[in-house]
Order: C-alpha cells, then sequence, then structure tokens
C-alpha cells in the first residue's frame, strides 16, 4: 500500500491492476466483472469518475455502508483514482440498453 500511494495516478496504465484491487476481487470478483453476490455492484466498464466519486462518498460518509467504508479506509485519494481507472478499463457484463 505504501509503495502504491508514491505513483501518480497519472503514471498508473488503466490495465494494470493496481495492488488494491486484488483485495476488491474478492468480492466483486475478476476484474471488478463477475461479483460473487448479486448485491454487489459490478465495478467492470462503470465511468472512471463514478467510481471514484463512489469511493470518495465511502470515505466520507455521504454514502453509508458497513463493507465498503472498512475497505476505503484505507486508501489515498491517489488509490480510489487509480481503482477507478482500472476498473473502468475492464470488460464489462453490463450492456447498453438500446431504444426499440
Ligand atoms: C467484502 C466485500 C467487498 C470488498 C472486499 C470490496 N467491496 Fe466494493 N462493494 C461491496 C458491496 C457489498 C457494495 C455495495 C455497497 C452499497 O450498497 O453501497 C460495494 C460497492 C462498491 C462500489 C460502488 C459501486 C456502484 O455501482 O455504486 C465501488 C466503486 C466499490 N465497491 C469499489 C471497491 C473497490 C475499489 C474495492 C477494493 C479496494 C472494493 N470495492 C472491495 C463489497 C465489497
Amino acid at each position: 500500500m505504501m509503495a502504491f500511494g508514491l505513483l501518480s495516478a497519472g503514471a498508473v496504465s488503466a490495465q494494470t491492476a493496481p495492488e488494491a484491487a486484488a483485495t476488491c476481487v474478492a468480492c466483486h470478483g475478476e476484474k471488478g466483472a463477475a461479483p460473487i453476490m448479486p448485491t454487489y455492484p459490478v465495478l467492470a466498464g462503470q465511468h472512471a469518475s463514478y467510481l471514484e466519486h463512489s469511493l470518495h462518498g465511502y470515505k466520507n460518509g455521504q454514502r453509508k455502508n458497513g463493507i465498503m467504508a472498512g475497505i476505503v479506509a484505507g486508501l489515498s485519494d491517489a488509490d480510489m483514482r487509480a481503482l477507478a481507472l482500472y476498473f473502468a478499463a475492464q470488460e464489462s457484463p453490463l450492456y447498453v440498453p438500446s431504444l426499440p
């Protein structure tokens, strides 16, 4: 976590999994695309800005969830940005509904 915090977000390739992502996949599934429970959200392919905003929300208390609050407690702003960029860049099982 320490070494990871030293990387600037710009230097992190979105395809390279940040070290902290190893924790996330235990619940959100491989590459954030296959959550282990239906109530756990898919992260893969979500907008990076949305993912980053959500992580900040858990950290500052605007978004309340006991599980995620514990997860983000140890993450820096740079960690959260890198995680958001990484998961946003992964292939998603979600689809965009089309109009009839
Ligand atoms: C122990 C299981 C668990 C772990 C580990 C975990 N999450 Fe989560 N995550 C959840 C659950 C459950 C929710 C839904 C919480 C809610 O309803 O707000 C969630 C929600 C989220 C959301 C909001 C997604 C959305 O669509 O609104 C993001 C972003 C997220 N997690 C990122 C992460 C990241 C990044 C990590 C690793 C650093 C991580 N999570 C680790 C269980 C987990």
